[in-house]
């Protein structure tokens, strides 16, 4: 069973729409288990939500609240192609968010096997589990390519086996940008979330939303391995010219 699909054609109301999904799993994150986790996508198309998030806060103390990342590219975070690099003026400088609370990928250790390790026993420790247990995020965002990928998990790759680690070191990708090694969270791992939303615009990305929400789980669409016990959601803003009415 797919979750909803919910398609903007005004931007403002696409990332408004993001943002009150993200205050709402705070909330109900800190009802229940005091404490709110949110793993935060890469790529460009989840910005202004940033943003708005660090601009209106989430209804919730910033002390409650942990940020992971999906996914980080193996440059340092100075480098443009840096996903913490890129978010951290937009959220982690202008919130005033606990530095201990930001959990940023090891992207410059060598070798990113090694990386990976410390990272999941980093995603261990702040999420308070013992060393055989899976972290539960509360929220996992998540983008997708126009090649059907999500966080770094890119068609047919090796790492889409994974069903024990929680996180995987993957190489450069050939139908993606940019073409650097990375770091991804796996699918037992992102499978675990409470909740999934995806964030996706751009031209050519509505043949994959619909691709991936069309097809049967297959590892040519790494997004249809996305199978959370609460079924995944999407909100898409139309491409540009689709917005004209
Ligand atoms: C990354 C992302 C990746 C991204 C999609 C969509 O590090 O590249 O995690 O999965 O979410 O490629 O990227 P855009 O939002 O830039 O289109």
């Amino acid at each position: 069973m797919t979750g909803r699909l919910q398609r903007f054609a005004n931007p403002a109301a696409f990332f408004q729409a993001g943002l009150m999904r993200v205050c709402r799993a705070a909330r109900q994150a800190l009802d229940e288990r005091g404490r709110f986790s949110i793993v935060l996508a890469g790529g460009s198309t989840p910005l202004p939500l940033y943003a708005l998030m660090a601009n209106q806060g989430l209804g919730v103390p910033w002390e409650s609240v942990s940020f992971f990342f999906g996914d980080e590219r193996l440059v340092a975070t100075g480098d443009r192609r840096s996903n913490f690099g890129t978010i951290a003026p937009v959220l982690f400088i202008p919130a005033p968010i606990p530095v201990g609370n930001i959990h940023p990928m090891p992207s410059t250790i060598q070798p990113a096997s090694q990386a990976a390790v410390i990272y999941e026993e980093e995603l261990r420790e702040a999420c308070g589990c013992l060393h055989w247990e899976t972290p539960r995020f509360d929220l996992v965002l998540l983008g997708l390519g126009a090649d059907g990928h999500t966080a770094s998990l890119f068609p047919h790759s090796p790492a889409l086996l994974e069903r024990q680690r929680l996180v995987s070191a993957v190489p450069p990708p050939t139908t993606a940008k940019p073409a650097v090694g990375r770091l991804t969270l796996t699918l037992p791992c992102l499978n675990a979330a409470r909740e999934v939303l995806f964030l996706v615009a751009g031209q050519d990305r509505e043949r994959a939303v619909a691709e991936t929400l069309a097809a049967r789980p297959t590892p040519a669409l790494p997004a249809s391995l996305i199978l959370p016990e609460k079924a995944a959601d999407w909100l898409l803003l139309a491409a540009a010219e689709d917005r004209a009415v």
